[in-house]
């Protein structure tokens, strides 16, 4: 079933532009270029708050969404880590919208976090991938990614098409809330469109990704910085190098870095920064020369305005295709999914099943 692939989790790699393109096909209408959720009989207009919660590659999923339902709806979002989220006794006011995000539908923290918010009066939306799931079962408002089942144990094309969801969802909960013109809708939804043909300009990397892996496969840590909605990419390419190339990584917002991480840096320690040209990108581009001062070596994943402004110097660059803010973390997830995987292949890991790890995390 691998087909012409070494592993599941790359075939699932290559997957994306197919798969994602498959779950937005429920959540935009071509015709008239607007988003649309499966299930319309909710009115989400009256939403005052949204509280996410979600495990791992899902919650990553979910920090992203939080900067879009802010920044595109103007609505306070609240997340959290289930098993933290579950035992804080958190604040839940009527009117509440809990979104909970999960590949599996079955992680233990997620549906006790579910249940616990549906006890106190909230309106329950899940964003999951398999569709008999109990979250799925439980929820008020089921947003289904149709990314097909996920066999590798680290988790790629759900979390690309949790995104797409919630992109969808960031949209249309702004145009409810009269936040978003008919016109940037449209503009919205033809970047959406488009985002199967931007991940397949991601994809073409994948050989240059592997000819550099190499360069990270020798790190005893790797650094991974981002900014605003490349923030949580940061964490998520941390975690994936660390699930399966056992390479110890952590995700930083750049502008933490010199709150203590930069102590780490000397020649030995590479430092993958994510950033999109935009209004953030100086503030990176200093934050790359502090690390570059202190002998650090850097991969920058940019777009081709950011390469030609901040690109010399590093040891390696990767080129990203410019889109729309609400599609550029599935675009940025790319690279270091493939990063991560070539550099698990150069270790000779088993990709598929890292050690300590399973696929479904039915237990706390
Ligand atoms: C990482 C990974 C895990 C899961 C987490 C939540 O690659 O796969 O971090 O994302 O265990 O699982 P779900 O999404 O099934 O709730």
């Amino acid at each position: 079933e691998k087909g012409k692939y070494r592993h599941y989790m790359q075939k699932e790699i290559f997957e994306q532009p197919t798969v994602v393109a498959q779950t937005l096909r429920s959540y935009v209408r071509v015709v008239d270029e607007s988003v649309a959720l499966p299930q319309i009989d909710f009115d989400l207009s009256a939403i005052k708050r949204v509280t996410i919660v979600a495990c791992g590659t899902s919650y990553y999923a979910g920090l992203v969404a939080k900067y879009w339902f802010e920044q595109f709806a103007r609505l306070p979002v609240d997340i959290d880590v289930a098993s933290e989220f579950r035992y804080r006794d958190p604040v839940l006011e009527a009117g509440g919208l809990a979104i909970f995000i999960s590949q599996s539908g079955e992680t233990a923290d997620t549906l006790a976090a579910l249940r616990h918010c549906k006890e106190n009066g909230q309106t329950i939306a899940v964003v999951v991938n398999v569709p008999t799931s109990s979250m799925a079962r439980e929820a008020d408002l089921l947003l289904p990614t149709h990314a097909g089942p996920e066999i590798g144990v680290a988790s790629t094309k759900a979390f690309t098409c949790q995104l797409a969801v919630l992109a969808a969802l960031a949209a249309h909960l702004a145009v409810k809330r009269g936040r978003m013109s008919r016109e940037e809708e449209r503009h919205v939804v033809q970047q959406l469109i488009e985002t199967p043909a931007a991940l397949n300009a991601a994809l073409a990397y994948d050989d240059a990704i592997a000819a550099m892996a190499h360069l990270i496969a020798p790190a005893r840590d790797v650094l991974y910085l981002g900014r605003g909605q490349d923030y949580p990419l940061a964490l998520e390419g941390a975690l994936k190098l660390k699930e399966i190339s056992y390479i110890h990584a952590e995700g930083y917002a750049s502008g933490e870095m010199k709150h203590g991480p930069i102590a780490l840096i000397d020649e030995h320690v590479p430092v993958i920064v994510l950033a999109p040209s935009g209004p953030l990108f100086e503030k990176t581009v200093s934050n790359m020369q502090e690390v570059r001062a202190r002998g650090g070596k850097i991969v920058l994943i940019s777009d081709a305005e950011g390469l030609a402004e901040a690109g010399e110097g590093c040891i390696a660059t990767i080129e990203m295709p410019k889109v729309h803010p609400l599609i550029a973390p599935l675009v940025y997830a790319v690279p270091v999914q493939l990063l991560a995987y070539h550099v698990a292949c150069v270790k000779g890991t088993d990709v598929d099943q890292p050690r300590n790890l399973a696929k479904s995390v039915t237990v706390e």
